[in-house]
């Protein structure tokens, strides 16, 4: 298999007409790679829509439990573990791209009622992470040690916004189980005819990734931990990269004040953090990159 894909057809399994539907080809590449081969492979899928991934699994013999709000599952709301009474040695999910398409409610692919847990009707791209890493997190915690869990999931380009959901979701999830990111070429979406303002200077995006991680043996208090601290680096790399790009625009070396007025004016990280002024001086303090010149002056090392 290669890290690219590309099905210009999807198949017979499940419905042509469920919005935002996955070609049966995806899924049975997947599975020819990673189940194929396992004993008694179980499969799981916790949105599974019209449930092409159920009927690919099921004609290849691998036992397959398929899950989906419309038919009263709430992935934020249970256990897929407890619904399944078994983990899966892949629990792949394929969910709403934000709110690209929207699920639940008259008019729209199912129901009559808008449903509030639909991730399809979150407020914003922060309330959609957040729901969307809770998600893959029960996902992980119905996956067995060694098998692998994820999402196929694509990007969303709206009135000059760029959202790239599986970088959120990369980001959220613990990085030593990252397994593999592939990526899906996309047939015939809505998206590829639409024009943004009548302009076209950014191509069409016409792409979906696969994310697939590994599940270590460890409890969830060890992977917030270890979520935590990849948060906590990525903030102090941030620190230390506008602190370096201030004094290089300084001519190298400044005194405090003069740094403290230049972060201020280059970025809006401070609007959250009433202490960056500490944080500035910390950050000269730590790296190696900074040097002290003379009393409250530094500069960059040479
Ligand atoms: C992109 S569709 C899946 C399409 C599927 N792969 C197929 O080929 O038909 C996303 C699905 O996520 C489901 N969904 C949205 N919120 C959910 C939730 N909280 N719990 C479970 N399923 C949810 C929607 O009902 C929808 O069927």
């Amino acid at each position: 298999m290669s890290s690219i894909m590309s099905f210009p057809e999807r198949g017979p399994w499940g419905k042509a007409s469920w919005r935002g539907n996955c070609s049966g080809y995806v899924y049975k590449s997947l599975f020819e790679q990673i189940l194929v081969g396992r004993a008694d492979p179980v499969f799981i899928d916790p949105m599974m829509g019209s449930g092409t991934s159920v009927e690919v699994a099921r004609e290849m013999n691998i036992r397959a439990y398929g899950l989906d709000l419309h038919q009263g599952f709430d992935v934020l709301q249970h256990s897929i573990l407890e619904r399944t009474g078994e983990p899966g040695d892949l629990v792949l999910s394929h969910p709403p791209y934000g709110a690209q398409i929207v699920y639940s409610g008259a008019g729209n692919v199912w129901g009559n009622e808008a449903h509030p847990n639909d991730l399809s009707r979150c407020a914003d791209d922060e309330e959609f992470n957040t729901k969307l890493a809770f998600a893959v997190l029960n996902q992980r915690d119905a996956t067995k040690e060694g098998g692998y869990y994820g999402v196929i999931i694509g990007d969303w380009r709206r009135q000059g916004k760029y959202t790239s959901y599986q970088a959120e979701l990369i980001a959220r999830m613990p990085a030593d189980e990252l397994a593999g990111v592939l990526i899906k070429a996309q047939h015939n979406t809505m998206s590829s005819f639409k024009k943004y303002n009548g302009k076209t200077a950014l191509p069409f995006i016409s792409h979906e990734y696969i994310v697939l991680l590994q599940r270590k043996l460890r409890t969830i208090i060890a992977v917030l931990g270890a979520t935590a601290r990849q948060a906590q680096s990525r903030l102090q790399g941030t620190w230390r990269n506008v602190v370096k790009l201030v004094l290089m625009k300084l001519g190298g070396s400044a005194p405090l004040p003069a740094i403290y007025a230049a972060v201020a004016s280059s970025t809006d990280k401070i609007a959250s953090n009433p202490n960056w002024q500490a944080k500035v001086r910390q950050t000269l303090q730590l790296h190696s990159e900074f040097a002290p010149k003379e009393r409250g002056v530094w500069a960059l090392a040479a």
